[in-house]
């Protein structure tokens, strides 16, 4: 396709056609646009759906989402990832709330200076919620368009995003832009999907593609590989009492900044290793037990885990640990998934 805008009508047609029903879309406001935009960056749309409906139910507005303390906030996030989205959308939420009455602006260039949101959040919600006509380029819009006119720059390179979104601003319609928008998206995520080849038997836009008409649709886009992940030896220590279990609070800057965490140390750790390490905090080891090794992959590290139940005495107390019981440590404390294979054993053991 060599003139973009040939595929306002056939695309947006089968988008009134075809579009999912998400929550989201069910009722359509500012607040409610951002929030799911800032949720489904990084996140598949079904793992989103129950977050956002739990979210909104507690957090129905800007001044309910600057007003939460921020350790109930992230319970709310827990299991969500990259955590510092939740806190830019409260850092966000108190401008709202300071500069603009509570409501979000109706304008490009205020969404874009708020924290958090980026051009494509930006232009996400200020066409969707606000009908202004400026495109909205997240992965899915690089991989179609990409694909439609057999461009082979690099999706990875800023660049190409950038260069990207001057093109769509030249033809985005007046009418309906977020509409627009959304149907590229969702062609990208449900008929030109990555991994794997695409659907072009089902695509509104296979007759003028310029990738299946060349027969390449699976070589596009061009994306450079990513830096490899920095592998993490780690040794989880579940250190039980009394049907309690320490956790602890994480430094306020770095990985999973401020979230609770089941202590640990950054290398692994045999029984006799973490029974030292136990005595060296201040405990009493009377059983270690291993459990199973776990993984869990951050943007850009990997922790290998090796964890253990370490059951202590009765009396001893140590800095910096907190002892919760089942019903506090799923009810009061943001603990990231990255630990849910270490904690479900002692859930299991002693929960309700
Ligand atoms: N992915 C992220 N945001 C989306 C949207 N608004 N519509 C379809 N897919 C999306």
């Amino acid at each position: 396709m060599t003139d973009l805008k040939e595929m306002i009508d056939p695309l947006t047609a089968w988008y009134r056609a075809n579009k999912r029903d998400l929550p989201w879309r069910r009722e359509v406001t500012p607040y409610r646009v951002w929030i799911s935009e800032i949720m489904l960056q990084q996140t598949r749309v079904e793992a989103v759906k129950d977050y956002f409906l739990r979210f909104t139910a507690a957090l129905p507005d800007a001044k309910a989402l600057a007003e939460i303390p921020e350790q109930q906030l992230l319970k709310l996030w827990e299991g969500l990832g990259y955590y510092s989205r939740a806190r830019n959308l409260q850092k966000a939420a108190k401008e709202i709330v300071t500069e603009y009455g509570g409501q979000l602006p109706a304008s490009y260039e205020k969404l874009i200076g708020l924290p958090g949101i980026g051009s494509y959040t930006a232009g996400a919600v200020a066409s969707i919620a606000f009908g202004i006509p400026v495109p909205a380029v997240d992965g899915n819009v690089l991989r179609v368009v990409s694909r439609l006119t057999a461009d082979d720059a690099d999706i990875a390179d800023p660049r190409t995003k950038k260069a990207m979104e001057e093109r769509l601003a030249a033809i985005i319609p007046a009418s309906c832009p977020g509409d627009f928008n959304q149907a590229i998206m969702e062609l990208g995520a449900t008929v030109c999907v990555p991994n794997g080849p695409p659907d072009c038997a089902r695509c509104p836009l296979s007759s003028g593609c310029e990738a299946f008409r060349r027969g390449i649709q699976t070589t596009l886009p061009v994306k450079a590989a990513a830096k490899p992940r920095k592998i993490q030896p780690r040794t989880i220590l579940a250190l039980v009492r009394d049907g309690r279990i320490a956790i602890r609070r994480r430094p306020a800057r770095g990985l999973l900044a401020g979230l609770w965490e089941l202590p640990g140390v950054d290398e692994t750790l045999d029984q006799s290793g973490v029974i030292a390490k136990a005595r060296e905090w201040g405990f009493e080891p009377l059983r270690a037990e291993q459990l199973p090794d776990a993984k869990h992959i951050f943007t850009h590290i990997e922790w290998r885990m090796t964890g253990w139940r370490i059951t202590v005495a009765e009396d001893c107390e140590s800095a910096g640990l907190v002892w919760v019981d089942p019903e506090r440590l799923t009810e009061d404390y943001p603990l990231p998934s990255a630990f849910s294979a270490y904690l479900q054993p002692f859930l299991e053991k002693y929960g309700g």
